[in-house]
């Protein structure tokens, strides 16, 4: 069984973010969303892997290389457009050969792995199974609607009028059976291939499909929102380490963990929290869920729920909340008097302005 891994995508709901880097690479506590994935589907079982990969190849094969730390032989493709997650499967005709695989989509998070689906789909292959789990927005989701005896009639990709409020979780699994399906359907009216399409195709020729409703933690981390969600999560079984330097006028509470390179002076830090290695924090409070990367600077300002990329610097900043900081970003107080709001905004960024 090989595991066919989507890391292409343009990821248009984490811009700006995904204007210079790639959105599997956002930390999730300090490691990148993807290597979650990529060890859930090493706790499987599972050694192959092909991973595809859009315009940012050269970031994601940089960061997973040829997976031998992940216990994996990691081999990759190339999806010149995000031409659909039925288009992934498609381009990686030939390396998947004729192998069962499970589908796993590069941004999405499984709480607890992905062990006892895959096994669960060993012992019965059917020739597609999906996890559908309730949730509250179906129309941003891939929505199943089942039958009296349960099983799938009719999958729909972000329906405006959703039948179910059943969503597809982004982990499938797949007999070779799929790749007659991706060949047989047609581009949807955004112009993808949509895996629905194929799977409902499946369906309608006859062939077994099965769906497992899971309760479990899934989440697709695509926006800001989801993702500091996960980060939460993630946070919440943090294990404490002091490895950095704190003077004595700091205070640590909770379950906090300070990379060996750190330095904090002066501030309170409150976990689950983590700080990576290189990190200075001076004068200020770190909060509950927030995450903190590598080389940060973080100066006279206070910070809860909320992930701070590689690189960036908070200076005086006053009190941040639910933020997501980019990578050698800069957040600093206005010089001037009044008080004005001066920003230099990439495009399609967000800013939430208090007065
Ligand atoms: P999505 O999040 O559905 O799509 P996207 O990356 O284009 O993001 P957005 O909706 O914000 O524009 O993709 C799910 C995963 O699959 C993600 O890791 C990107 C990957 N993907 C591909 O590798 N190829 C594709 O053609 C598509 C559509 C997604």
């Amino acid at each position: 069984m090989k595991a066919l891994v989507l890391a292409g995508g343009t990821g248009t709901r984490l811009r700006p973010i995904t204007h210079t880097s790639a959105k599997q690479l956002v930390p999730v506590a300090n490691k990148p969303v993807l290597f979650y994935g990529l060890e859930s589907i090493a706790a499987a079982g599972i050694e192959d892997v092909v991973v595809v990969v859009g315009d940012t190849a050269d970031e994601i094969e940089a960061a997973v290389g040829d997976g031998h730390r992940f216990g994996l032989r990691v081999r990759y493709v190339r999806q010149d457009r995000p031409l659909g997650l039925a288009h992934a499967v498609l381009v990686a005709r030939e390396l998947l050969g004729d192998d069962d695989f499970v589908m796993y989509l590069g941004d999405n998070f499984v709480i607890g792995g992905i062990t006892a689906l895959v096994d669960d789909f060993r012992a019965r292959r059917p020739d597609a199974q999906v996890m559908l789990t309730a949730v509250r927005n179906p129309s941003a989701f891939g929505v199943a609607e089942l039958g009296p005896d349960g099983r799938i009639v009719r999958l729909e990709e972000k329906p405006s009028r959703p039948r179910s409020d059943l969503a597809l979780v982004g982990v499938y699994l797949f007999t070779p059976a799929v790749h007659e399906a991706v060949r047989a359907i047609s581009p949807s009216g955004r112009g993808e291939l949509e895996i629905t399409d194929a799977i409902q195709w499946l369906i309608d020729a006859g062939r077994e499909v099965r769906s497992v409703e899971i309760s479990g933690y899934w989440k697709d981390t695509g926006n800001v929102t989801d993702m500091l969600e996960v980060n939460r999560t993630v946070l919440e079984s943090v294990t404490p380490q002091l490895d950095g330097d704190v003077d004595e006028t700091s205070e640590i509470i909770g379950s906090v963990r300070i990379a060996k390179g750190a330095r904090v002076r002066r501030s309170r830090i409150v976990g689950p929290v983590v700080i990576g290695d290189g990190t200075e924090v001076t004068d200020s409070y770190v909060g509950p869920f927030t995450s903190v990367a590598e080389d940060c600077r973080i100066t006279g300002s206070e910070l809860e729920y909320s992930i701070v990329l590689r690189g960036a610097a908070l200076e005086g900043t006053g009190r941040m909340q639910a933020s997501l900081i980019g990578r050698y970003a800069r957040v600093t107080p206005s010089p001037r008097t009044p008080h004005v709001h001066r920003l230099v905004l990439g495009d399609h960024s967000t800013v939430e302005l208090s007065s």
